[in-house]
């Protein structure tokens, strides 16, 4: 007898449990949608409705189940209120990082309202173009920029930057200089800041992830997100604001490394899960 869609989801959800899956019945769901081309509610309706499996469900399940980003599989990561294209090269835009866009969003309202019309905002290691495009989308009367260098990432910005106002630089962030020089009121970035020897233990990360998306250049895991650092030092304009992703172990390294570059007003910020993921800071000056 043919399996039934729901039988087939049933199904893949064992599996995908027994392979290790964070999130089994999400995981079974989206696939199953992905290969209908529908949305995940329409795909439980069909099943409740008794539809039968779908041509190709279980190679994408085996894909899965070899531990392949469900967004490789897919082709596609929500963020925010953005279907992104992603694959390999790329890095997979995280949940944790939509708060970098609220503060990021935040500090630019409060630009704003202080009588600028069209804050400048740069996005230094844009990768999926995540932050960038979605500062972009929700305020658009913010003026985006995003920094990207690695040439595999940079087909993945190239296309969901396509056709939006964000103006992408193809270089090393460290190099941003002379043009973009204290004019900017907003920096963030979510640079690589694992520490080097820390190899992640999830094998959609340790395999998928580029490791020049994941890795902070030494021990500490803190030399790219310093030149971050070093970068927004040159490209704020008196006043402006730092907005960082980090790792939970790297709060006091990230506050003390700010406060010594002359950074003030330095905050955590905690994540959906309530975990200290995000450091804010400002340049001395005009917002004071
Ligand atoms: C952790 S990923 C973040 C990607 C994206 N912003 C996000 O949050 O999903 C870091 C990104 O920074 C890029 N990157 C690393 N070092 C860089 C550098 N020195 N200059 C420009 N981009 C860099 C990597 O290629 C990668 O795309």
């Amino acid at each position: 007898m043919a399996t039934s869609l729901a039988q087939a989801i049933a199904g893949a959800r064992r599996e995908l449990a027994a392979a290790g899956v964070a999130s089994p019945d999400a995981d079974a769901a989206l696939l199953a949608a992905h290969a209908l081309g529908l949305s995940r509610g329409e795909t439980e309706a069909k099943a409740i409705l008794g539809a039968p499996e779908p041509a190709g469900y279980r190679e994408l399940v085996a894909r899965r189940v070899r531990r392949e980003p469900l967004q490789h599989i897919t082709g596609r990561a929500p963020f925010r209120q953005l279907d992104l294209a992603v694959g390999p090269g790329v890095f997979v835009p995280r949940p944790e990082t939509e708060l970098l866009v609220q503060l990021a969003l935040d500090h630019a309202r409060q630009w704003r309202e202080h009588g600028e019309v069209h804050p400048a905002v740069v996005d230094l290691g844009s990768g999926s173009g995540a932050i960038a495009l979605a500062v972009a989308t929700e305020d658009p009367a913010c003026r985006v920029t995003a920094v990207e260098r690695e040439p595999e990432a940079l087909r993945w910005t190239r296309q969901n930057l396509a056709g939006s106002r964000v103006r992408l630089l193809e270089c090393d962030y460290r190099d941003v200089t002379v043009e973009g020089s204290g004019r900017f009121c907003v920096v963030v970035t979510n640079p690589p800041y694992v520490p080097v020897g820390e190899v992640p233990g999830d094998p959609e990360v340790r395999d998928y992830d580029p490791p020049t998306a994941l890795y902070g250049g030494d021990e500490s895991g803190m030399l790219f997100p310093a030149a971050a650092m070093d970068t927004a030092l040159r490209l704020l304009r008196p006043g402006g604001s730092f907005v960082m992703e980090h790792a939970e172990s790297q709060v006091e390294t990230v506050a003390d490394a700010l406060s010594r570059r002359g950074f003030v007003d330095v905050q955590c910020h905690r994540d959906l899960t309530d975990r200290p993921r995000a450091t804010t800071a400002f340049l001395p000056g005009e917002r004071d």
